[in-house]
């Protein structure tokens, strides 16, 4: 197990603003960590349970559950050592209420609730997906609204975020989610696990001209997305080959991701179009998620956006796979808003982004919070 201290910012003075722990357990790594308002990253600890998932090609819910339930509390009280707090010190505690796998979600929201209940703390129950989503504000202070394009390992969507639980849907996958294509390539091409980082590594050794590969819903009207048919067409490549090399793996990471980043770029700018005439300004386009921790989609999108006038952002690297900052971060705008969660508040599986307007809060004000005193 690899115990990694991400995105720690440092700093000489500390204010005396809001304090959250955020925690993070929706999938395969555990994550606390504490944030402060100004937006500061005290501290930011992530347990990834690779090592124990990688002998079955992909993520055990069950395994990752009882991981999770191992290692929690130990990473709790690192990470308040690390921020130099003690309980008495927070003014909330934010966990990971969903989507996720149910049996490691349920494990943050109940030792989060304990600690709320026994300090007599307020809850918040974050949306995962809002945790990704609202990542620029706490590492560049950004405003509302901006276009963000969500693509991490279960989900792919663009859509206009105007505030603090208030989303609108451009578009989404038909199919698979764009993470699940990288790591199912990968698996294809036996790259191993896991697959996003395995194929974007392959890919910078190879020729992306050498394979045709199809890009789906390139020139279409409309934001969404379909993965699927890429990968098959990865599969039906590599069984065609008379052998299989080294070569042909990095030539067809390097095919498969350039389709990748054509398709993102096209879906792209028909939103970034539509948010123009919408919102009446020029993007932001937001990249946010596991996969916007590839170097040449980024690059890609970042060209795409200026080609159409507008800023392109994505979190530090660290800071757009799974943390838990983003959670307590996503607290601190709740709870700045007056927004928490009652203790009987019930895990969910599914929850989507859109959902959220039922809880918004009443949109006051867009102003955006300081940017971080020194940026991860
Ligand atoms: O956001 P995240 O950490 O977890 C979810 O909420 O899903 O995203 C994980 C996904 C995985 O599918 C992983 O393969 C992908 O992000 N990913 C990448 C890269 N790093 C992680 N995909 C492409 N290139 C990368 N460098
Ligand atoms: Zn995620």
């Amino acid at each position: 197990m690899l115990s990694k201290p991400l995105g720690k910012q440092e700093r000489k003075s500390y204010g005396d603003g809001m304090i959250v722990l955020g925690l993070e357990t929706s999938c395969d790594e555990t994550a606390a960590a504490v944030v402060e308002d100004p937006p500061f990253i005290r501290s930011n600890l992530v347990l990834s349970q690779l090592d124990e998932h990688r002998p079955y090609g992909g993520v055990v819910p069950e395994i990752a559950a009882r991981s999770h339930l191992d290692h929690l509390d130990s990473l709790i009280e690192r990470a308040m050592r690390e921020a130099g707090v003690g309980f008495g010190d927070l003014d909330g505690v934010a966990a990971t209420a969903g989507p996720g796998l149910i049996g490691g979600v349920f494990v943050g929201v109940m030792t989060a609730k304990a600690i709320a209940a026994a300090r007599g703390l307020p809850f918040v129950a974050v949306n995962h997906l809002e945790g990704h989503a609202l990542t620029v504000r706490l590492t560049d202070g950004l405003d509302f609204p901006y276009l963000l394009l969500l693509v991490s390992g279960g989900h792919c969507q663009l859509l206009a975020v105007e505030g603090v639980g208030r989303y609108r849907r451009y578009g989404g996958t038909m199919d698979d989610a764009v993470g699940e294509a990288f790591d199912k390539t990968a698996k294809l091409l036996d790259l191993g696990y896991p697959g996003g980082p395995a194929v974007e590594q392959a890919a910078a050794q190879g020729d992306p001209a050498r394979f045709a590969l199809p890009k789906p819903m390139l020139g279409r009207p409309g934001c969404d997305f379909s993965f699927s048919g890429l990968k098959t067409a990865v599969r039906l490549a590599r069984e065609g080959l008379d052998s299989f090399t080294g070569r042909e793996a990095a030539d067809l990471a390097a095919s498969f991701q350039a389709s990748v980043a054509e398709v993102l770029a096209d879906r792209c700018r028909n939103a970034l179009r539509r948010f123009a005439v919408e919102y009446g300004q020029p993007g932001p386009l937001v990249v946010a998620g596991g996969v916007a921790a590839n170097a040449a989609l980024r690059a890609r999108l970042k060209t795409l956006a200026e080609a159409e006038g507008a800023r392109m952002l994505a979190p530090p690297l660290a800071l757009c796979t799974d943390n838990a900052a983003m959670i307590a971060w996503a607290g601190i705008e709740r709870l700045r808003l007056g927004v928490s969660d009652p203790l009987d508040f019930a895990p969910r599986p599914r929850w989507p982004l859109e959902d959220l307007t039922e809880r918004a809060p009443a949109p006051a004000s867009t102003a955006a919070p300081a940017p971080a005193a020194a940026r991860v």
